[in-house]
């Protein structure tokens, strides 16, 4: 009898699960008659993974990688399509296709990878008017709106990007901001790029450690802030704050709040206040042993220390090996091994400046400038992307889940 792995998402974590899921079954073939019989099913609106973490950079449509050829080498069977219903008691997800139609398809282990998404607050003018970076489709519009800016005529507002959030993405993207501008609008042109918080400090959960580093590189690159500052409105030609002032701009860029997909409210089980839900050190949901959760749909613990995965590629990735190991281990009846990952540093891009990168939970900083910038380009250049279609078996030796106390990201 056939047993199905069901993948939901072809994220970070979602190919490396089903990457990690492949790997297992493979290695048991020869000597354990049920793996033959465990399909590993990935579905997901297209087949390609979307690079998040470059979304900001010029040409957005440049960072997404094709996955077909990946899976078809690896024995992945992808079904395109959004899953808009999982029924735990009937153990099926119910897939809709892209032109509609829908069907059901039954699991024996769900792992649940469907990602997180933005959340915009309820302020007027922000749904129409703000662009963002957190999908393809959203970078695309922005970059599209940004080469248009070349048409207009020079304005104040013209000239002016808000950014809103000074979090990692509102930092790094405020940084690259001025450059990307001026390779639009001319060297000479007047830009202008002013990041605008709520909160009273730069980068409030990265910590103390990076915090002189951030605001070296935004004083260098000419970013101005307005820390303390809550927006209230927002229109095609600016915003207003919470003083009732306004500041002109055509382009204002929303960043702030994640939270997990909508779809993960379908799923019961205790969640945290991002919306992910909560996993054992195996990854499975404490309230049903048959679904599995990974990457920014799930808060799991790192290890022994108290500390718990974030919404980051660099924790979707070897969630990804685990909860795919995992699932396919309790097919074929043999042990488990914990999502464990104790090392934890950031690398935070900041444009022409260079970049930071910090080691350990209190983010102290290693080195800053273009020492680490190199460390970020390899890692977003490099790590973060899948392994090569070409040969099979080194991509499905890559998502061992042993790799991952070594990985950097
Ligand atoms: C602008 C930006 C900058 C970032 N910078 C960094 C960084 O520098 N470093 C870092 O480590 N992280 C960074 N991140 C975070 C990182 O991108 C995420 O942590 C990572 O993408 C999480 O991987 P994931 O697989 O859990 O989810 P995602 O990458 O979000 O993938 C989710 C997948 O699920 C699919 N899906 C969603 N809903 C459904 C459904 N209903 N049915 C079927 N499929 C569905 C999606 O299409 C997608 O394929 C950044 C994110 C953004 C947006
Ligand atoms: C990726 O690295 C390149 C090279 O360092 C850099 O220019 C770019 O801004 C980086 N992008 C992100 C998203 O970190
Ligand atoms: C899916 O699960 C539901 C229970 O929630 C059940 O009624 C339905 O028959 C199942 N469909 C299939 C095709 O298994």
């Amino acid at each position: 009898m056939t047993h199905n792995i069901v993948i939901v998402g072809a994220g970070f974590a979602g190919v490396w699960s089903a990457l990690s899921a492949r790997r297992l079954i493979s290695s048991h073939v020869n000597n354990n008659p049920a793996a033959a019989d465990i399909q590993v099913i990935l579905i997901a609106p297209e087949p390609q993974l979307v690079l998040r973490p470059r979304l900001y950079e010029a040409s957005p449509e440049n960072f997404v990688y094709p996955l077909t050829d990946l899976f078809s080498a690896t024995g992945i069977h992808f079904i395109q399509g959004t899953v808009d219903a999982v029924s735990v008691e009937g153990r099926n997800v119910t897939v809709v296709n892209p032109t509609g139609a829908t069907s059901t398809q039954p699991y024996d282990r769900l792992i649940f990878a469907a990602g997180s998404c933005l959340v915009r607050p309820p302020i007027p003018g922000l749904d129409e008017h703000a662009f963002n970076v957190d999908q393809l489709s959203a970078a695309v519009k922005l970059e599209n709106h940004l080469q248009g800016l070349k048409s207009k005529p020079s304005s104040k507002a013209r000239n002016t990007v808000i950014v809103c959030g000074a979090g990692f993405t509102g930092i790094e993207l405020a940084t690259e901001m001025t450059a990307r501008l001026q390779s639009i609008l001319g060297k000479d042109a007047d830009t202008k790029v002013l990041l605008v918080s709520r909160g009273e400090e730069l980068g409030e959960t990265l910590g103390q450690g990076p915090r002189p580093v951030i605001s070296r590189a935004l004083r260098k690159l000419g970013v101005e802030t307005k820390l303390g500052t809550t927006i209230t409105a927002v229109d095609a030609h600016g915003v207003t704050i919470g003083t009732g002032e306004r500041i002109e701009a055509m382009t204002t860029i929303w960043t702030a709040g994640v939270a997990a997909t909508q779809l993960s409210k379908q799923i019961s089980g205790e969640k945290d206040a991002l919306g992910r839900l909560r996993v054992d050190q195996d990854l499975r949901l404490p309230s049903n042993k048959e679904i599995f959760v990974a990457g920014d749909s799930a808060c799991a613990p790192t290890g022994d220390h108290g500390h718990n995965s974030l919404m980051s590629c660099q924790h979707a990735i070897p969630m990804g090996r685990a909860a795919g190991y995992n699932a396919a281990a309790d097919l074929l009846n043999v042990p488990t091994v914990p999502y464990y990952q104790p090392i934890y540093s950031t690398c935070l891009d900041l444009g022409p400046y260079g970049a930071v990168l910090t080691h350990g939970w209190e983010r102290r900083v290693v080195v800053s400038g273009a020492v680490a910038k190199k460390i970020k380009a390899y890692i977003n250049g490099t790590s973060i992307y899948p392994p090569e279609p070409t040969q099979p078996s080194k991509a499905l030796a890559a998502a061992n889940p042993a790799v991952n106390e070594e990985a950097v990201y």
